[in-house]
C-alpha cells in the first residue's frame, strides 16, 4: 500500500480574499490537490480568526466568501476534506492536550507575540498591553490543526515558518512524553512554494489588506478594473521602452499569463507600450482567467445554505480522521475509563511480569550475582555478591514469592532488603520521578501472575 501525501493548510477568516491570496495560497493549494498522491486537507482557520478579530459579522462574512471563494476556484470536495476548524471539537481538546506539553519559554519566543510586546516596550506601555491569551497560545492552536491530522507538508507563507515548527517540537514532546516508543504524530515540513512568488500590490509592495494595496478577486469588473487603474507605474511616456523586470505590472501579468502570454508582453513594453494600455491588458486577461469563477462565486455567495452543507460533509469526513485518534491520544494521556482502566492495569501487569526477567552470572571473584531486566532490556536491579548459586537462587525465589517488598530510596537510586539485609541495588536514576517510575516497574515485574 503507498501512503499517499497529506497536504495540510488552512486561511484565517478574517478578511475578502484578493489576488494575492488567491495566487500565492488558494489556486496552488488547489492545484496540489489534483495529484493523485495528494490527500489535501483544507479549512477555514475561523477558530484563529477570532483572535484577530473581535466583530462577529466580519467573521460570519469572511468565512462565506472564503468558503466560496475555494469552490469557486475548482477545489473539488470529494477529493479533499474541506471543513470549518471550528465544526471540529477535537481540535480544542487537542490544543488542551497540547497546551499542557508546550514549553511556555517556546511560546515567549513566537515572532507575532513578540512583535505586540516589543511594539508595547517601545511605546512606553505596559509589555503585555492588549495582548490576549489567544494571541499568546496561537502557535499551540495551529500545532493542533497540523498534529491532529499528521500532515506531512504544511504548504504556508514565510511568516508562518516557525510555526510549523514549533508544532513540530510540542508534537516530538507529546510523542515522547507519552508515546512509550510509539510516534503519535507525524513530524511536519513546512511547504514554501519558491515558483509563487508573493504577488506585489498596487504600490509594489507585498500585496496585502494591511497595506491597503490589494486587487479584488471575485468582486466586479469594475471593482478589478478600478483597482487595475491604480497600479503605480514609472514616468516612462507611451512610445518610451518599459523595463518589465522592474515593473510589478508586469509581475502580475506573469502570475496569470502562459509563458507564451508573458513573453509577447514583455516585447510590447520593451517596445514603448503605454501604461494606460498595459493596465488595459492586465485587466483583459484577469477578466479571462477569473471571470467564469467570479461568476461561480457569485452564485455559490447566494446559496449560503449549500454552502453549509459542504462543510457539515467535510466535518463529517473529518471527524472521521479526529475522533478515534483523539480518543488514543486521551487515553495515552490516562483520561481513560475507570472500567477500561483496570483492565489495561492488569494487561500491563501481566506484560511487565512475563517479560521481566533474571539474569544472573558469575563474577571473576567466583562470587554470584544476577541483574534484574525490565521487558525492554531495562536494569532494574544488581544483586550483592553471593558466595554460592544456591543463595543467589533463592533470592531471586523469595523475590517473586509475592511477599510486600522492602524498597528502599536513597537519592536517586534504591535498594531491595529482605531479612534486614540488602541484597540488591538500582542504577542511579535522571531524577526522583524516574526512579519512582523503575520502583513502580520493579514491583509489577515481581508481582506473581495468575496464569
Ligand atoms: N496561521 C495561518 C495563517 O495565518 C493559518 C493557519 C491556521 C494554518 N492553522 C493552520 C496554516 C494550520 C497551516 C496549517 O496563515
Amino acid at each position: 500500500m503507498t501512503t499517499r501525501t497529506r497536504i495540510l493548510t488552512g486561511i484565517t477568516t478574517t478578511g475578502t480574499p484578493h489576488l494575492g491570496n488567491y495566487a500565492g495560497a488558494i489556486r496552488p493549494a488547489i492545484v496540489a490537490s489534483c495529484d493523485s498522491n495528494a490527500d489535501s486537507f483544507y479549512f477555514l482557520a475561523d477558530y484563529h480568526a477570532l483572535i484577530k478579530c473581535d466583530d462577529p459579522l466580519r467573521i460570519q462574512r469572511s468565512r462565506l466568501e472564503i468558503a466560496a471563494t475555494w469552490l469557486a476556484g475548482g477545489l473539488d470536495v470529494d477529493r479533499v476534506t474541506f471543513y470549518r476548524q471550528s465544526d471540529i471539537p477535537e481540535i480544542p481538546e487537542l490544543t488542551w492536550l497540547l497546551t499542557c506539553v508546550a514549553a511556555k519559554g517556546l511560546l515567549n519566543r513566537a515572532h507575532a507575540y513578540k512583535a505586540s510586546v516589543d511594539k508595547n516596550v517601545e511605546t512606553g506601555e505596559d509589555p503585555d498591553a492588549g495582548i490576549t491569551m489567544g494571541l499568546y497560545s496561537y502557535p499551540v492552536l495551529m500545532a493542533a490543526d497540523i498534529l491532529m491530522f499528521n500532515a506531512h507538508k504544511v504548504p504556508v507563507g514565510r511568516d508562518q515558518i516557525q510555526h510549523v515548527e514549533m508544532a513540530r517540537d510540542i508534537g516530538q514532546r507529546f510523542n515522547h512524553l507519552f508515546g512509550q516508543g510509539k510516534e503519535f504524530f507525524t513530524m511536519p515540513e513546512a511547504l514554501i512554494e519558491e515558483s509563487v512568488a508573493t504577488l506585489p500590490g498596487l504600490d509594489g509592495r507585498k500585496m496585502s489588506k494591511s497595506y491597503d494595496n490589494t486587487i479584488p478577486l471575485f468582486s466586479s469588473a469594475k471593482e478589478m478594473k478600478d483597482a487595475i487603474s491604480r497600479i503605480v507605474t514609472d514616468s516612462r511616456a507611451p512610445g518610451e521602452a518599459k523595463d518589465p523586470d522592474n515593473s510589478h505590472l508586469f509581475t502580475l501579468f506573469q502570475a496569470f499569463a502562459t509563458p507564451a502570454q508573458a513573453d509577447e508582453f514583455r516585447g510590447e513594453l520593451l517596445q514603448g507600450l503605454g501604461w494606460g494600455e498595459a493596465k488595459n491588458r492586465l485587466f483583459q486577461l484577469l477578466d479571462n482567467e477569473l471571470g467564469e469563477s467570479r461568476e461561480r462565486y457569485q452564485q455559490l455567495i447566494e446559496r449560503p445554505a449549500d454552502l453549509e452543507d459542504i462543510l457539515q460533509h467535510g466535518a463529517k469526513k473529518a471527524r472521521a480522521v479526529a475522533t478515534p485518534f483523539l480518543q488514543e491520544l486521551r487515553e495515552a494521556v490516562g483520561l481513560r475509563s475507570f472500567v477500561a482502566q483496570t483492565q489495561v492495569a492488569a494487561t500491563t501487569k501481566k506484560k511487565a511480569a512475563k517479560a521481566a526477567r533474571f539474569v544472573s552470572f558469575r563474577e571473576d571473584d567466583g562470587s554470584f550475582r544476577f541483574r534484574l531486566l525490565a521487558a525492554d532490556g531495562e536494569q532494574l536491579l544488581l544483586s550483592r555478591n553471593f558466595a554460592d548459586g544456591k543463595t543467589a537462587g533463592q533470592v531471586t525465589k523469595q523475590l517473586q514469592a509475592g511477599q510486600p517488598l522492602d524498597v528502599r530510596s536513597e537519592d536517586l537510586s534504591f535498594s531491595v532488603w529482605l531479612e534486614g539485609e540488602c541484597v540488591a541495588d538500582s542504577p542511579a536514576f535522571a531524577d526522583s520521578a524516574a526512579r519512582d517510575m523503575a520502583i513502580d516497574a520493579l514491583r509489577i515485574a515481581l508481582t506473581p501472575t495468575q496464569d
